[in-house]
């Protein structure tokens, strides 16, 4: 892919699906990555697979709701490689359950690691990239970042933040006249890992959900996610829409505006009665 030769990456949660995909396709793009995860196996495969490419990598466990330790090691990328030119705040998990079941501490885990990792990874890194003079913050929220369904309340409240945030800093950095593109990043179902390291409230099987998942949701592979978003980033998008279902259920929200709450209540009763 072009315009990523000499670039300096940083990808948070690379050691599994879109986080990896992206990894590989910068590298094989001639970027120089800064690969991070909680899953250090996930992560050495990743590097392994840079490294076979030929790509720098530097690699580390990085849990992204942990401020301090994301601080220091944004020095860390700078001082490694020089600069820093983009960050693809990737990491995220998913969690199923209804407003009525489930636990505070459910909503706060998905916060702190959907809406708080990218939050830390954005202000860590902000610096560095504005010094680099040609930065970019890329912001993985989701379909679930437009559209909300019952028993995502908490994922749902993740993402949606995460795209208001985004696109504030996005008209920060406009009218500020610093040289950071910003992009909001909304994969529709992507087969990756994410519905079984899912977990779930009381009285849900996270097994029985992860397969629904796999088997009618997740559409387009992680490598054609990475490909779409890499494209996007080329092009300084504001707002890339990952796969035909996000595309189609962005249209629809701007169609119905809140009908599609109505709509999609009763469709999703009938399909998946168990994420209720
Ligand atoms: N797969 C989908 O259908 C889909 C759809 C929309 C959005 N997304 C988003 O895409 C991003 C990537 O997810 P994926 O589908 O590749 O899932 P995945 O489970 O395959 O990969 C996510 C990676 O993030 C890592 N991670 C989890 N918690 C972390 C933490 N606290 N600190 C650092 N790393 C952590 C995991 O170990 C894993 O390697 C997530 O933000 C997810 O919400 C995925």
């Amino acid at each position: 892919m072009e315009g990523f030769a000499g670039k300096v990456c940083v990808v948070t949660g690379a050691g599994s699906g879109i986080g990896q995909a992206l990894a590989i396709e910068l590298g094989r793009s001639g970027a120089k990555l800064a690969i991070s995860d909680v899953d250090i196996e996930g992560l050495a495969k990743t590097e392994a697979e840079l490294k076979a490419i030929g790509a720098p990598v530097k690699a580390d466990r990085l849990d992204v709701t942990e401020r301090e330790a994301f601080l220091l090691y944004a020095d860390e990328v700078k001082a490694h490689y020089g600069k820093v030119n983009q960050i693809y705040n990737n990491a995220g998990i998913a969690f199923t359950g209804d407003v009525e079941v489930c636990d505070f501490k459910d909503i706060e885990r998905i916060m702190d690691v959907d809406f708080w990792g990218v939050v830390n990874g954005t202000k860590a890194f902000l610096p560095h990239l504005i010094e680099s003079g040609d930065g970019h913050v890329v912001n993985v929220s989701s379909l679930f970042g437009i559209f909300s369904v019952p028993g995502q309340s908490a994922y749902n409240a993740a993402k949606f933040a995460v795209r208001g945030f985004t696109e504030a800093l996005r008209q920060e950095m406009i009218t500020k006249k610093r040289p950071v593109q910003v992009t909001a990043v909304h994969p529709g179902g992507i087969k990756t890992a994410i519905a079984r390291n899912a977990t779930a409230a009381e009285g849900l099987d996270p097994k029985e959900l992860a397969q629904e998942f796999d088997r009618k949701l997740a559409r387009t592979t992680p490598e054609r996610a990475a490909t779409i978003i890499l494209e996007a980033v080329h092009k300084k998008k504001a707002r890339v829409l990952v796969g035909a279902d996000a595309k189609i259920l962005d249209v629809i929200v701007r169609i119905t505006g809140s009908g599609y709450q109505r709509l999609f209540s009763k469709v999703l009763s009938k399909a998946a009665p168990n994420v209720h």
